[in-house]
């Protein structure tokens, strides 16, 4: 395309506007057209060529190379384990239950026989909640003696010992549930402590329970997550609602891998009466057992894993493994 020889006749164009040298003006219309036709192509032309460049690869391709694969996600360990347990449990006719995390002084000390002055409730040790249950109104709830509100102090469940009352207030005997749930207390995080935490309550109260069946359910649940070689053995200690208390204690290759013959595992006990009688049943008729243990640890002595905080960190490289 010559360049000024165009500009020249669009100038010559432009002067017969004014009305004279009318004849060339077909001429030039002609020649702009061709050339915009002509610059409308090349234009297309190069656009084109620059797309399909950007749009190719780089680098060229191999294709020998393994494909990519999206990255299938997996349970957390803790919901692994608390799976394998509950399943273990209602092979023997547990049920789960479930109850508050943000729960009432009543629940969770009082109907559990254990006294305002106890340690446990110390405000040091527990997450109070800078609120009192109300009505949708607005009203505080009336205290019916039960912990529906009234005095009405709140906190963050410091075991799921609660729901063991809940479940009682709820239903006549028999009852047998386990309760997996999370838990908080006002500890520092180091290897083997977090503010939260998991455990699994159970609760069994029928006619004629004893410590036997006690010790055969634990033995059976924690042989089928532990392995077969697990052995129990039980050993006195407190707790306020149990009469007489226990603490159970087990050994298998596992305690052993982690430097231990015995290794504490939970706390159970046969129920105390006067926790039946806050919950209106019968001591003289029904007779139960409850335990509780951390998940944490059995997911810990389970994997070999020496740092409770692994579990909360949500680092690839640690949870790929389970
Ligand atoms: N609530 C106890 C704790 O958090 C564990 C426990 C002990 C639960 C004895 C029970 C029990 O049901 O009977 O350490």
């Amino acid at each position: 395309m010559n360049g000024p020889y165009l500009l020249r006749i669009m100038v010559t164009a432009g002067e017969t506007d004014t009305g004279h040298k009318q004849p060339e003006k077909p001429a030039a219309g002609k020649l702009i057209n061709a050339a915009k036709v002509e610059l409308e192509a090349t234009l297309a032309a190069r656009r084109e060529e620059l797309e399909l460049k950007a749009a190719l690869p780089q680098e060229p391709t191999d294709f020998t190379l393994p494909g990519r694969r999206r990255a299938l996600g997996k349970l957390h360990p803790l919901t692994q384990v608390t799976e394998d347990i509950v399943r273990s449990f209602r092979k023997i006719g547990f049920v789960v239950a479930d109850g508050p995390e943000i729960e009432d002084e009543y629940h969770c000390f009082d109907a559990l026989n254990t006294p305002v002055d106890h340690p446990a409730r110390d405000s040091q040790d527990t997450f109070y909640l800078n609120t009192t249950l109300t009505r949708p109104d607005g009203h505080p709830l009336p205290s019916d003696g039960r912990g529906a509100g009234g005095d009405g102090k709140l906190l963050l469940r410091t075991h799921t010992s609660s729901v063991q009352i809940r479940v009682m207030q709820s239903q006549p005997p028999p009852v047998r549930i386990i309760v997996p749930g999370r838990v908080y207390r006002r500890d520092n995080a180091d290897a083997t402590h977090n503010p939260t935490f998991h455990q699994i309550e159970g609760l069994y109260v029928d006619k004629g329970v004893t410590v036997g069946d006690l010790k055969g359910t634990v033995e059976f649940v924690f042989r089928e997550i532990m392995g077969s070689d697990v052995k129990i053995r039980f050993r006195p200690h407190y707790f306020s609602y149990t009469e007489p208390s226990l603490e159970i204690d087990f050994s298998s290759a596992l305690t052993r891998r982690m430097g231990k013959e015995w290794m504490e595992i939970a706390g159970c006990g046969m129920i105390h009466p006067a926790v039946f009688e806050k919950v209106g049943y019968d001591p003289e008729v029904w007779s139960g057992w409850a335990f509780g243990f951390g998940i944490e640890r059995i997911a810990m002595i389970r994997y070999g894993i020496d740092d409770i905080r692994l579990f909360y960190e949500n680092d690839v490289r640690f949870l790929k493994q389970f």
